[in-house]
């Protein structure tokens, strides 16, 4: 059976799925960490892929940008085909100078000015939070690996390009959110509706304060180390 953007069958797909917003990141992570994969989707250039990781099933599939993106496919794979947890696996721009290039950062919850959560399911309020069962997985899989990890507010934007670009110190000062990215605020909240599980875990790729930013060959090393993290913790 397939949906309007996935044309897989649920048995297709596992349970547990790791979700970069970029579809090559899906293919990077097929190629470079699961082994006897077979992919599942390709329409709009969505790629999904299914295979073994340390010898359990897990699947990985591009979310797109941005919350409409992440809210189609999220939606489709809690409810069509019995995904159960997925943990976002993105980027993201640090708010404040305390946060580094490519320091791993667990998203506590995400705050957004967006009207996803209200026009999903009529739920008000600025806050979605993640799966604390999940996060706790990521915090113990990144203590076992080695790897430091913060964890903190997140903000998910609608507006990538803004013409008020100081506005962030704002956000961090009265919200309280470290960093900036795109699509977590609409997965943690169909998750929760939905009695799924649901994460994310980012790296930072630029600060907005120092102006700092990744190349795209750094981004990918540390692209590489945050896949270990996830996928260790499903
Ligand atoms: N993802 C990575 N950097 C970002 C930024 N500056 N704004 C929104 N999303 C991002």
């Amino acid at each position: 059976m397939s949906t309007v953007h996935i044309a897989a069958s649920p048995d297709q797909v596992a349970p547990a799925l790791l979700m970069p917003g970029d579809p090559l990141r899906a293919r990077f992570i097929a190629d470079n960490f699961l082994t006897e994969v077979s992919q599942f989707n390709q329409v709009r250039n969505m790629l999904g892929y299914t295979g073994n990781y340390k010898g359990q099933r897990v699947s990985v599939m591009g979310s797109g940008m941005g919350m409409p993106s992440m809210g189609i496919y999220a939606h489709e794979l809690f409810t069509q085909f019995r995904v159960e947890r997925i943990i976002r696996v993105g980027s993201c721009g640090a708010y404040t100078r305390s946060l580094q290039l490519f320091d791993l950062l667990l998203a506590d919850d995400a705050w957004s000015e967006s009207s996803f959560a209200q026009a999903y399911s009529g739920a008000e309020g600025p806050l979605t939070h993640p799966s604390p069962t999940l996060n706790q997985a990521i915090k113990n899989s990144a203590e076992q690996l080695q790897r430091p990890l913060i964890s903190g507010r997140i903000h998910s934007t609608d507006v990538f390009y803004r013409q008020q670009s100081e506005i962030f110190r704002e956000l961090h000062r009265r919200h309280g959110c470290l960093a900036v990215e795109m699509e977590a605020y609409a997965l943690f909240h169909i998750a929760a509706e939905l009695n799924k599980e649901a994460a994310c875990l980012l790296t930072v790729s630029d600060c907005l304060e120092t102006g700092a930013a990744a190349t795209s060959q750094q981004r990918e090393a540390a692209f590489t180390g945050m896949i270990e993290v996830a996928l260790n913790a499903l």
